[in-house]
């Protein structure tokens, strides 16, 4: 039998923009992404939806209410369901055993549990989170002991690769699936029936079936490998910056290598976002448990070089102005960790405001998709400071960036967003203090036009 009714525990940033595109190309299929939190829920089911996604909006519009629900009723959608994907959050654990590198795997369990607690007949459950590798094995070892009669499970590691901000046309023109399962009849079956869902739109050749634990590792894999790649760029734009080299230009010559590639190496201020540190740590708490401490620091090194990009780059804000910024107004264009994203899961932009913040500055903020109350929460909750009044006074938050540059000694582009590129800098060169700086952390902008119109410009990888 094939599958009519899927169910999606977590309706975030995956669960919600997979499950909106497989109903979009399985009208057959009805399609309810549950979720524990109310309001997220809400918001789907509302004209402003809880991510911003290019296309996603109008994707939701066409299947919302047909075949694809958005619900709280977690239980009556497990029941239904022929399919479940688990969808939901593995952050980095912050207490206990790992703290700080394992995978939290608490919502994994918490769904694992529930499906246990109310299937009455045969489910196929499938990982979609990031997990360590052999997490398939827990989650089956939670539904094998709780098992009914009649009742049987096949788990099959599905991991995701959509990228924020281009999720739903890389779900529409996936490079691959990957589909691991058992290598038994039903396991396979099983696998056979995930394949046809994505075989709706996407070429068979497209759609890689493996073992269970080579499908969850090649998620980290590829994740480290992306994010070892911008370690690598940006460990040579600290060379280039000491010898007069360009990094730009060393990226277009590394990259015309068809061995090597010319995709992810653009210098930056850091990676940010939800999953790359999580990601590696991960790995690297896997390595160190597998007794293999080589592969760990090896790995390690990656969030290391991030780290130091990071710090390397608001350390040249702060030289440049004279070594201290008591009392001078800086003005942070992006908050969002990339463009096309309200997304701020460690953006490096919060490191650069928290250090800015640190020095006495005063910090005038513009991204165009990141709200608000989120750049407050993130600036002040205990992790990052110890007394959210004293921040909260020094941050102001803008709706447009030329009132947000206005009287600031310097401008701080955090965030690739296009319509920077465009921005009148002579009109917001009149408004700021003298001398004014921008500390370009992107490279997007054309950095000899604005030394004409009188910035002092620095910029990664590239001696101005
Ligand atoms: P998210 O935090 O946006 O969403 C997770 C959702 O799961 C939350 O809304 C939470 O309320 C819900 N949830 C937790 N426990 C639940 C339960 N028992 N039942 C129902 N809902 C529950 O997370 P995300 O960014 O969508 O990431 C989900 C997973 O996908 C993670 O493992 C992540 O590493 C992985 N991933 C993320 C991306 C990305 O771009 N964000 C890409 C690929 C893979
Ligand atoms: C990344 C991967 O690209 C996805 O394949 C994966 O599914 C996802 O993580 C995940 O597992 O969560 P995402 O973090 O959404 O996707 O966005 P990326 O485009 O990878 O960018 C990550 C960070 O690296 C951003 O801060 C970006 O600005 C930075 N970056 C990216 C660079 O600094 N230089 C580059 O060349 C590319």
């Amino acid at each position: 039998m094939s599958i009519k009714n899927i169910c999606c525990l977590g309706a975030g940033y995956v669960g919600g923009p997979t499950c909106s595109v497989i109903a979009l190309k399985c009208p057959e299929i009805k399609v309810t992404v549950a979720d524990l939190s109310k309001d997220r829920i809400a918001q789907w089911n509302s004209e402003k939806l809880p991510i911003y996604e290019p296309g996603l909006d109008d994707v939701v519009r066409k299947c919302r209410g047909k075949n694809l629900f958005f619900s709280n009723n977690i239980e009556e959608s497990i029941l239904e369901a022929d399919l479940i994907f688990i969808s939901v959050n593995t952050p980095t654990k912050i207490n206990g055993n790992g703290k700080g590198r394992a995978a939290d795997l608490k919502y994994v369990e918490g769904a694992a549990r529930i499906i246990a607690d109310v299937a009455q007949n045969n489910k196929i459950v499938v990982e979609k989170s990031t997990v360590p590798v052999r997490a398939a094995e827990s989650i089956a070892n939670i539904l094998i002991a709780n098992q009914k009669p009649g009742v049987t499970y096949q788990i099959l590691s599905n991991p995701e690769f959509l990228a924020e901000g281009t999720a739903v046309n890389d779900l529409l023109n996936a490079d691959r699936v990957l589909i691991g399962g058992e290598n038994t009849e039903a396991g396979r079956e099983a696998v056979e029936k995930l394949c046809s869902i994505y075989e709706h739109w996407l070429p068979r050749k497209n759609i890689v079936t493996m073992n269970t634990w080579s499908s969850e590792l090649s998620k980290l894999a590829a994740n480290a490998m992306l994010a070892q790649r911008i370690s690598s760029i940006n460990s040579l734009s600290a060379v280039c910056e000491a010898t007069g080299a360009d990094v730009s230009e060393v990226a277009r010559a590394v990259g015309l290598d068809s061995r090597i590639g010319s995709k992810f190496l653009q210098a930056s201020v850091g990676f940010g976002g939800s999953c790359f540190q999580k990601d590696i740590l991960n790995l690297v708490y896997i390595c160190e448990c597998l007794n293999l401490p080589e592969v760990a620091a090896y790995w390690q090194q990656v969030i290391d070089m991030n780290e130091y990009q990071k710090h390397r780059f608001t350390t040249k804000i702060i030289e440049s102005c004279f070594n201290t910024l008591s009392g001078k107004k800086i003005c942070i264009l992006g908050f969002a960790f990339k463009k096309n994203t309200g997304d701020t899961r460690e953006s490096p932009a919060i490191h650069v405001a928290k250090t800015l913040l640190d020095e006495g500055a005063s910090i005038k903020i513009y991204d165009p998709k990141v709200d608000k109350e989120q750049i407050d929460e993130d600036l002040t909750n205990p992790y990052v400071c110890e007394n959210p009044e004293n921040y909260r006074k020094r941050i102001s938050i803008y709706t447009d960036p030329y009132t947000a540059s206005k009287d600031c000694h310097a401008i701080v582009v955090c965030t690739e967003w296009d319509e920077f590129v465009d921005l009148d800098y002579k009109k917001i060169y009149g408004n700021m203090m003298k001398p004014a700086y921008i500390f370009d952390g992107r490279k997007i902008l054309d950095h000899q036009a604005l030394i004409n119109i009188g910035y002092h410009v620095q910029t990664i990888g590239k001696r101005l």
